[in-house]
């Protein structure tokens, strides 16, 4: 920790050096989180800043940013696996990044202003995000820890990033950044039921949309649902102003009978993980109660409604704290990434998901966007599947075929690495992907999908085998 903090110092005093920086962010939640504290840090030691948002840093668009570049380019969520190729422009790169460097054990850590995790024995899987990194770098830009209200959202960033979903809590570094936002009251955290919408949804919908673990005649199950509510005892109205109660509205006691119920039903029907069922949560005890950006989860949603969406800098400004126009924008915007998501899944279960040796996959053409077939894929996997395999899927996009991909945590123990079986198998077919080993993407020219599924699913087996 010590020499990724001297490092993280580095970046900062570089960065102090300039009157104006130019930022260039990941479009998901942990990216724009990551952009909002880079961004406030920045702007709080006096310097100018402008942020753009790009879906991946591939050689096309890294050429855009580095011929209308000079002085330094900071890269949040992005960044790592394209520094070979920054060298021929004339901009300093500060890079910020979590995710898998291709070389890791190279020396290009050694390059002055690198910083990820990977490099100093940190997993940038589970334990520091992207926004976590910009949290470290941030606190190094500023004096007497003026900068640790900024926790928060680092830990919005890792939520976004399922960063907790590994131990069902966060774990490293994470967790040292989740006790300063805790000490400083901006977060609490606690065991609870670690299922979405605690805080927005009718506890009937949030049931019913559940996934994790899959339900059987509850999830996606209306009636199953209220068939379980009234088999429980659990009334779905509160009885004074009649009002759909959320699970923030129950008392412990109702809590304790619905988990108990629901571990009862798990157990009843064969269900392998109800331990998933629970885990800590995290709240931001600054936002209104009732609101979804009370719960980390739901905020990292809404931040993925608009960046997914073409729509990064009105996340960015809610992950800088406006609560007016962009926040109002935002409760549109979420609706329609809902009804995405529902559509995406319906899509899926209606075209099926095909299961190869070592991998499974489907080809959603262009019925599903791009930027949120990972997140249909991860979704589609728990509750379509019965395989312990690791699903792909596929969208069509500008460049060709987005490839998304999403593993169990069995095969990675097992020694699956995706970011590296996705990054060969793509550059086989001329593309190029990345990420994590629990989860990576890339694109692939649109012809290429069958050998590409070739070699993955050969990569795959190599790999765990
Ligand atoms: O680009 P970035 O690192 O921010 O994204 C990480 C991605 O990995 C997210 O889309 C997240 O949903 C996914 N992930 C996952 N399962 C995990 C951990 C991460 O699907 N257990
Ligand atoms: O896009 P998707 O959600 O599937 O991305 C999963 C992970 O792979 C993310 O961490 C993302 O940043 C990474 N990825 C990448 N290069 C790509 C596409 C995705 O590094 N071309
Ligand atoms: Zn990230």
């Amino acid at each position: 920790m010590k020499r990724f903090e001297d490092t993280a110092k580095r970046c900062a005093d570089r960065v102090r050096e300039e009157q104006k920086v130019r930022l260039v962010s990941h479009i998901d939640a942990d990216g724009l989180a990551s952009a909002a504290i880079a961004t406030k840090a920045i702007e709080r030691a006096g310097i100018r800043v402008e942020v753009d948002f790009v879906k991946q840093l591939d050689e096309l668009v890294l050429d855009r940013i580095g011929r209308s570049a000079s002085g330094v380019v900071i890269f949040t969520d992005l960044g790592s696996s394209m520094i070979g190729e920054m060298a021929k422009y004339a901009f300093t790169p500060i890079i910020l990044d979590h995710h898998i460097p291709p070389d890791v054990d190279s020396d290009t850590e050694n390059f002055d202003f690198h910083l990820n995790p990977h490099f100093f024995g940190i997993n940038g899987s589970y334990e520091l995000s992207g926004s976590g990194v910009a949290y470290i770098f941030a606190q190094m830009l500023a004096e007497n820890h003026e900068n640790r209200d900024l926790a928060d959202m680092a830990i919005v960033g890792a939520v976004g990033d399922l960063q907790d979903k590994k131990y069902r809590q966060l774990v490293g570094v994470n967790r040292q950044i989740l006790e300063e936002a805790s000490e400083l009251g901006i977060i609490s955290y606690e065991k609870d039921l670690r299922i979405f919408g605690r805080q927005t949804r009718p506890i009937q919908r949030m049931l019913q949309y559940s996934s994790e673990p899959h339900l059987p005649g509850i999830t996606g199950d209306e009636r199953g649902c209220l068939d379980f509510f009234s088999r429980v005892g659990i009334s779905l109205k509160d009885a004074d102003d009649m009002r759909w109660r959320r699970w923030i509205d129950l008392t412990p006691d109702e809590k304790q009978r619905i988990v108990s119920g629901l571990v009862e039903h798990c157990v009843k029907h064969g269900v392998d993980g109800v331990e998933r069922l629970i885990g800590e949560v995290y709240t931001l005890s600054r936002e209104p109660v009732g609101s979804e950006l009370r719960d980390a989860t739901e905020f990292s949603t809404l931040l993925n409604s608009t960046a997914r969406y073409g729509e990064a800098q009105i996340g960015l400004r809610i992950a800088m704290g406006d609560r007016e126009e962009a926040y109002k924008r935002s409760k549109e915007l979420l609706r329609e990434h809902r009804r995405n998501l529902t559509a995406g899944v319906n899509f899926v279960k209606e075209t099926g998901i095909t299961v190869l040796k070592n991998i499974q996959y489907f080809n959603a053409g262009d019925h599903i966007k791009e930027t949120i077939v990972g997140i249909i894929a991860g979704m589609s996997v728990n509750t379509l599947s019965k395989e312990n395999l690791p699903i792909v899927g596929f969208a069509k996009c500008d460049d060709g075929l987005k490839v998304s991909a999403r593993a169990p945590y069995s095969l990675v123990k097992r020694g699956l690495n995706l970011a590296d079986a996705i990054t060969a198998s793509a550059k086989e077919v001329n593309g190029f992907g990345g990420g994590h080993d629990i989860a990576a993407g890339g694109v692939i020219p649109e012809n290429q999908m069958e050998r590409f599924l070739v070699m993955l699913d050969e990569e795959v087996g190599k790999q765990i085998n």
